[in-house]
């Protein structure tokens, strides 16, 4: 038997637009996804929009319930800036009567909400200005998460200001599967830096007013793993791991920007516009905790033919399909467990063992209704198999003294997957669309309450 520390938190995490539902009801107002599905329906899976996410707007109170049936200590989700200001100034009353019943529920029940600011939904209002290119969009951001903490900060011990914040930039500016879906390299890196300012806007604010608690932000660690030890190759994979690792990671932890990252992107002409003082407030707004979301590695090569400057990242590092590699095939992601060791180890040793929890881990699969048995119950032992090798691998590092407190699994109840629509479907528990979004559990919801309980895990107990 594996035991996990104390008090170690067991949960799953969630976010208000994949969830809630109501998306323009109650005063909130229109995000970039409400207002890109008007436009593009046909960009996402099934024609099924941000309006039709899975209901926990009105369902909240079953949704804890089940929470508490899972023996679950912890729950992560985002609270809507749409919703809790839908002008970007003016409270909505409806909008704080919601979450304080929902984080409130979640406390009486002995689940401990951690409680996002920004999850990819960019109120529609900021996107005419610009979105995260025009810096009024970090005073924005400071006003809306020092409302949040004065509205819930009694219910809410732990915070974090963004979940992935270099995906909004990547795939807004480079890769086309976000709101704006414009294709610019500068202009990522610009919005990727304004992010990173409005994170340490709302630290200052955390920080300033005294609230209880802690704030930190979760982000996707994609570990990079290059396809040989030639310098070449090494060399992309250092470039990709500036780029994908250390550009939000050393400004939060250790407060300042890598030096390597700012000479790749002189290099090629990307530095972004600053302003003077910018260094020293991101030195004075670490952290005190860190998300860790882990889905898969990055693996990559030497560029044949690279544009210099760089046009793209792909002008830096190219992708590696490594031929061994282990793969989810409904999503294409490779699964690769060590990477979590991997990931404890350089938090403890490059990032001052810093108090950190695996925020989101997890496996997207496609048409599970193949897998229901009888009772209707999905057998998704491809989901036990997966969180239990990733939970050996977290349980190594925690062994040899890497600080993580706690483990969430992306998700608890399938939700909404942006351009994916309903396609992969990650939750403990089956939501059904055409049938009263009711929620009925998975095999593995019956298997992780079980490890909960143990707080440890048998290896081979499914
Ligand atoms: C994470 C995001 O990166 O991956 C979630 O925080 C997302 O919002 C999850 O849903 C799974 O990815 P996808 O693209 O399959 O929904």
């Amino acid at each position: 038997m594996k035991k996990f520390p104390k008090q170690f938190l067991w949960g799953a995490a969630a976010s208000a637009p994949q969830t809630e539902g109501a998306a323009l009801v109650d005063g909130k107002s229109a995000t970039t996804w409400d207002k890109w599905f008007d436009m593009h329906p046909e960009k996402f899976a099934n024609q099924i929009g941000p309006r039709d996410t899975s209901n926990t707007y009105v369902q909240y109170l079953e949704d804890v319930q089940l929470m508490e049936d899972m023996s679950l200590n912890s729950y992560r989700t985002s609270i809507s800036w749409a919703r809790l200001l839908p002008d970007g100034k003016t409270l909505n009353q409806k909008a704080v009567d919601f979450y304080r019943a929902y984080f409130s529920e979640m406390n009486k029940k002995g689940i401990k909400p951690i409680v996002n600011l920004f999850h990819f939904d960019m109120p529609w209002w900021l996107m005419e200005k610009g979105g995260w290119e025009n810096r009024e969009s970090i005073e924005a951001f400071g006003y809306y998460a020092k409302v949040a903490f004065e509205q819930f900060g009694d219910l809410v011990q732990q915070w974090t200001t963004f979940n992935e914040p270099i995906v909004p930039a990547e795939c807004g500016y480079l890769f086309e599967f976000h709101y704006p879906a414009v294709v610019d390299f500068k202009r990522a890196v610009q919005v990727g830096y304004n992010t990173l300012m409005a994170h340490v806007k709302a630290v200052e604010q955390f920080k300033e007013n005294k609230h209880k608690g802690q704030i930190g932000v979760v982000l996707n660690l994609t570990p990079v793993l290059s396809k040989s030890e030639r310098f070449e190759d090494m060399k992309a994979k250092e470039a990709a791991d500036e780029l994908y690792i250390k550009s939000f990671l050393d400004p939060v932890v250790l407060g300042r920007i890598s030096p390597k990252l700012i000479a790749l992107l002189k290099d090629n002409q990307l530095l972004p516009l600053t302003q003077e003082g910018d260094k020293e407030r991101i030195a004075q707004a670490t952290i005190d905790f860190l998300g860790v979301n882990y889905y898969q590695p990055k693996r990559v090569q030497a560029v044949e033919n690279p544009s210099i400057p760089a046009l793209m990242p792909s002008d830096l590092f190219a992708d590696y399909d490594w031929p061994d590699k282990k793969i989810n095939p409904y999503r294409g992601w490779e699964i690769y467990p060590k990477a979590l060791f991997d990931i404890g180890m350089r938090i403890k040793n490059d990032y001052g063992n810093i108090p950190w929890y695996v925020s989101e881990n997890g496996m997207g699969v496609a048409e599970e209704e193949r897998f229901m048995n009888e009772e209707g119950i999905i057998q998704d032992d491809y989901r036990i198999e997966f969180v239990q090798d990733h939970l050996l691998e977290l349980h190594k590092a925690i062994e040899q003294g890497s600080n993580c407190f706690g483990y969430h699994m992306w998700t608890f109840i399938d939700c909404w997957s942006w351009l994916n629509g309903y396609r992969n479907r990650y939750g403990f528990y089956r939501v059904d669309i055409e049938d009263g979004f009711k929620r009925i559990p998975k095999k593995s919801s019956f298997w992780m309450k079980e490890v909960i309980r143990n707080n440890a895990i048998l290896k081979g107990e499914n």
